[in-house]
């Protein structure tokens, strides 16, 4: 469904992304993991279309969508949780869902149907749907941000990073959201930097170090292996 190849991402002089290889099948989560700085958001960023590769060749469902803009690649079926995790904090949470319908030209009906939904697979999103997000704890707002997104219909969803900065029982919780939208159909690429928990829940992971793959394979088989660590404290 995805096929990244050979791709190169610069800010000014620093190359970010030296030479990455990936692919991810329909129906499939697959894991982007490494240490910090080793180049998993760039290389997110540049499948969305908001970093221009300096080369290399992004293609979804054998379209090349390498130099698309973000809107052109949203309206392709892409749509991405940064990992900063922003809601328009004076809005309220059915308003911020709303705003995620937003690219595509759809009948009222349909947008409201998409709402409802997610309001029902968020049930937290349901019961808080008048109160302002900038007033949601943390859990709540990655949840609000994972639902925005999904009301752009996408076919494949790059999250960055979800657990960052919450607590295990927390993280626990998303998880379970993120394998209820599997269940919908929706593919997924997942950056990590809790690999345990991106192990048991994807079906294959690439490991990054220094903006390349330095391993790829099934999650079961990167999660037994011994150099994981390494690759992680080697940066
Ligand atoms: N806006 C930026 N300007 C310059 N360098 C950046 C910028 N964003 C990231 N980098 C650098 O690019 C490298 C990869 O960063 P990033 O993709 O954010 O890594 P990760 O998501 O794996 O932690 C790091 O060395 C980082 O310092
Ligand atoms: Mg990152």
């Amino acid at each position: 469904m995805l096929k990244v190849e050979n791709l190169k991402v610069r800010y000014g002089a620093v190359t970010a992304v030296k030479d990455v290889c990936l692919e991810v099948l329909e129906g499939e989560m697959v894991s982007l993991l490494g240490a910090n700085g080793s180049g998993k958001t760039t290389t997110m960023l540049a499948i969305a279309g908001a970093l221009k590769a300096v080369s290399g060749k992004v293609t979804f469902k054998g379209k090349d969508i390498t130099a698309l803009s973000p809107e052109r690649v949203l309206r392709n079926g892409i749509a991405m949780v940064p990992e900063t995790r922003e809601v328009f904090p004076d809005l309220t949470v059915r308003e911020n869902l709303i705003l995620g319908g937003f690219i595509h030209r759809r009948k009222r009906q349909q947008s409201y149907q998409d709402l409802e939904q997610m309001l029902d697979l968020f049930p937290v999103l349901g019961e808080r749907q008048g109160q302002l997000s900038g007033t949601l704890s943390g859990g709540e707002q990655q949840q609000l941000v994972i639902a925005r997104a999904m009301m752009s219909r996408p076919k494949l969803l790059l999250l960055d990073e979800p657990s960052l900065g919450l607590a295990p029982a927390i993280v626990h919780h998303i998880y379970e959201f993120i394998n209820r939208l599997r269940a919908t159909g929706l593919t997924i690429l997942l950056v990590e930097q809790n690999a345990k928990m991106a192990l048991q829940n994807a079906e294959r992971a690439y490991v990054m170090s220094l903006g390349k793959v330095a391993k790829k394979g099934r999650a079961a088989e990167i999660a037994a292996s011994s150099d994981l660590e390494a690759l992680y404290l080697g940066g």
